[in-house]
């Protein structure tokens, strides 16, 4: 008899070298409040941010990606959030518009990088925070609203890269980017993997992702409190928040190899793991 398993038993998980883009915290801050975990009266350690930083780096160069560094901007101290610097694919960067004018100085920046590093530049109309609300999953991308970035956008992914572009409405103010609410263990279109808070979306977006991915990792509310999902995954590895324990072991149940990390100075400005990471696909 033939055994096959379903892609969220496999256990054979191959990992695919990532190309990411970061950017040094060395401006960061908690100095205004455009989430519901900043709080600017609350100190912030900016060497304590830098070393934890560091150790995502060092971990992302160890499981051996390339990484690329954009300079960071006094004045600008949510910077170091690099994935919502724009959103890119095929040799396309797709800029983005920030909500709040504090950050609005950051997509000019990060356009005139993808431009300098080889890719063609779409300027965006629609406001937008790049790669904090769209995902690639397979063949779709998956693209929050409801907080950050207009549906407006959406149609603009879709006329820029041609592929299909999947709405989903975030309802939880403290997740507030897709990326804070779902995350992706494999992109691969043959078995794609999602995990994802179910409580952060509305019901006709839940319905959606049921249905096209009915495998997923459903995470709990102690683990997304810790911004667990906001981690980075290479088809194997997955970058996570330390204290997400329970989204670990679904991990490793799975197949993956979960690599904890503790960004907590980061999590005071409302960012994690995948936060500070934007994936390059020239
Ligand atoms: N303080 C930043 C903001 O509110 C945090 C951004 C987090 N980035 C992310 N991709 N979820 O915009």
């Amino acid at each position: 008899m033939t055994m096959t398993s379903p892609a969220s038993t496999r256990h054979e998980r191959i990992a695919t070298r990532r190309t990411v883009l970061m950017c040094r915290p060395e401006f960061y801050t908690v100095s205004y409040r455009i989430n519901p975990w900043m709080h600017p009266e609350d100190p912030t350690d900016t060497s304590l941010a830098l070393t934890q930083w560091q150790t995502l780096h060092d971990l992302y160069a160890s499981l051996g990606y390339r990484i690329e560094l954009i300079d960071p901007l006094p004045g600008l101290p949510d910077m170091v959030y690099a994935a919502n610097g724009g959103f890119t694919l095929d040799g396309m960067a797709y800029g983005a518009r920030f909500q709040y004018p504090e950050r609005g100085p950051e997509g000019p920046a990060y356009m005139d990088w993808f431009r300098e590093h080889g890719f063609e530049v779409a300027e965006p109309v629609s406001v937008n925070e790049g790669e904090g609300d769209f995902l690639l999953v397979g063949d779709a991308i998956l693209a929050g609203t409801g907080f950050r970035s207009d549906a407006g956008s959406h149609d603009e992914l879709r006329r820029i890269f041609g592929r299909e572009v999947v709405t989903l409405r975030l309802v939880n103010p403290s997740f507030y980017h897709l990326d804070t609410a779902l995350s992706v263990l494999d992109p691969d279109p043959e078995h794609p993997g999602i995990a994802y808070l179910p409580s952060a979306f509305d019901r006709a977006s839940l319905e959606i992702l049921e249905e096209r991915y009915p495998d997923s990792v459903l995470v709990g509310d102690d683990d997304a409190a810790v911004l667990g999902l906001n981690s980075f995954s290479d088809g194997r590895n997955v970058v996570i928040a330390s204290r997400a324990a329970g989204f670990e072991a679904s991990l490793r149940e799975r197949g993956y190899v979960p690599h904890g990390i503790d960004l907590s100075e980061l999590l005071l400005g409302g960012g994690g793991v995948k936060c500070c990471t934007l994936e390059l696909r020239w």
